[in-house]
């Protein structure tokens, strides 16, 4: 069927292959065969996405951008979603329950964001909602942001850059500014899914020790142990894992206490993993060295939270993602799942939970 397919459309040329005819000396104009046209749907987008993807959605739908550097409060969300069949949503979105209740046409949710703590996804799973998340194309690059912080915290880089803006950089002191050394250090990972995986990799090549906990596959190179034992020998630890009601304030005073006095505490992951008047504590008691958050609990952290004055902590305003190619390839991926639930496919990359 295909080989005669390709043999007839050969054979025809001219003005028959470009859709006229001949009949009894006229010619007229085949009709264009009709193209199957989905019908579109109303779309609300909660924020203007880097790159040209929503370029793409609004060629088939109708799209409505919410045009502010903040995301719309709660009510206004709300009020949008009701009326909608496709939302695309960001992580600082809640879309709960009680929201669902009123959106009795949504059907899909594409939440701009490899986490989606931010949905209630069995609310959304009983009235039949797809979701979908982005992973993979940050991968990369929160991977990246977490070594940063990482050699940052570890070297004092803060502290050192301080002193020279102070004019504090007096001379070449030999026992100034001294941090730890990263190469044969031992680093504990929490959750060794696909950033957990790829900041392995790279700790590998800074010929690092590296120990996991909770979920993902290891290699040989790689040593899996108990959430304990990965406190007690980790120097770094480094959390990513997804926040769950398990993983909320894993990092307690407790475990805490439990880590190395000279050890250094990651998170890229979720703010609540981490209890933060516990780090706070930990920190000027001295029971662990350092910590660096990318991410808070609440975002953003207000100017006067104490825990921006406490001693060797850095943290920066949730950026993993943030490099060009990752967020214009999530807006990508985020337009393709909402495009596809619309459309009734299934979604590129898609999250549930079984009802
Ligand atoms: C995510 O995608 O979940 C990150 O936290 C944002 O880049």
């Amino acid at each position: 069927m295909f080989g005669g397919h390709m043999v007839g459309a050969r054979r025809l040329g001219g003005a028959q292959a470009r859709g006229r005819a001949c009949s009894g000396g006229r010619s007229y104009t085949r009709p264009k065969p009709a193209r199957m046209r989905l019908p579109m749907a109303r779309c609300f987008v909660t924020r203007v996405l880097p790159g040209p993807a929503l370029d793409r959605l609004r060629d088939r739908h109708e799209v409505d951008v919410w045009p502010d550097r903040l995301p719309p409060p709660y009510q206004e969300l709300a009020a949008r979603a009701a009326g909608v069949e496709g939302l695309l949503t960001t992580l600082t979105d809640r879309v709960d329950a009680a929201l669902l209740e009123h959106c009795p046409d949504l059907r899909v949710i594409s939440n701009y964001a490899v986490g989606y703590d931010n949905i209630d996804l069995h609310a959304a799973a009983g009235r039949g909602i797809v979701v979908g998340n982005t992973p993979d194309v940050l991968t990369e690059a929160t991977a990246d942001l977490t070594f940063a912080l990482l050699l940052a915290t570890a070297r004092k880089l803060p502290e050192a850059i301080e002193s020279v803006r102070e004019g504090d950089w007096l001379t070449w002191e030999p026992g100034r500014y001294l941090g730890q050394a990263v190469a044969g250090a031992t680093l504990g990972i929490v959750g060794l899914g696909r950033i957990g995986t790829a900041v392995a990799q790279r700790a590998l090549g800074f010929e690092m020790t590296v120990l996991y906990t909770g979920g993902g596959q290891g290699s040989e190179a790689v040593r899996r142990v108990s959430f304990d034992t990965l406190l007690e020998e980790s120097d770094f630890v480094t959390l990513h894992c997804p926040l769950t009601a398990a993983t909320y304030h894993l990092f307690d005073a407790d475990a805490l206490r439990r880590m190395r006095s000279s050890a250094i505490l990651i998170n890229t992951a979720r703010g609540p993993i981490i209890d933060q008047e516990a780090l706070r504590d930990a920190l000027l008691a001295g029971e662990i060295a350092g910590a660096a958050l990318d991410v808070t609990e609440p975002e953003p952290l207000p100017p006067d939270d104490p825990l921006l004055s406490t001693p060797n902590l850095i943290v920066v305003p949730h950026i993993g993602s943030a490099t060009r190619v990752a967020r214009e390839d999530m807006a990508d991926l985020a337009v393709e799942n909402l495009l596809a639930g619309l459309d009734g496919r299934p979604l590129p990359h898609q999250v549930g939970v079984a009802v």
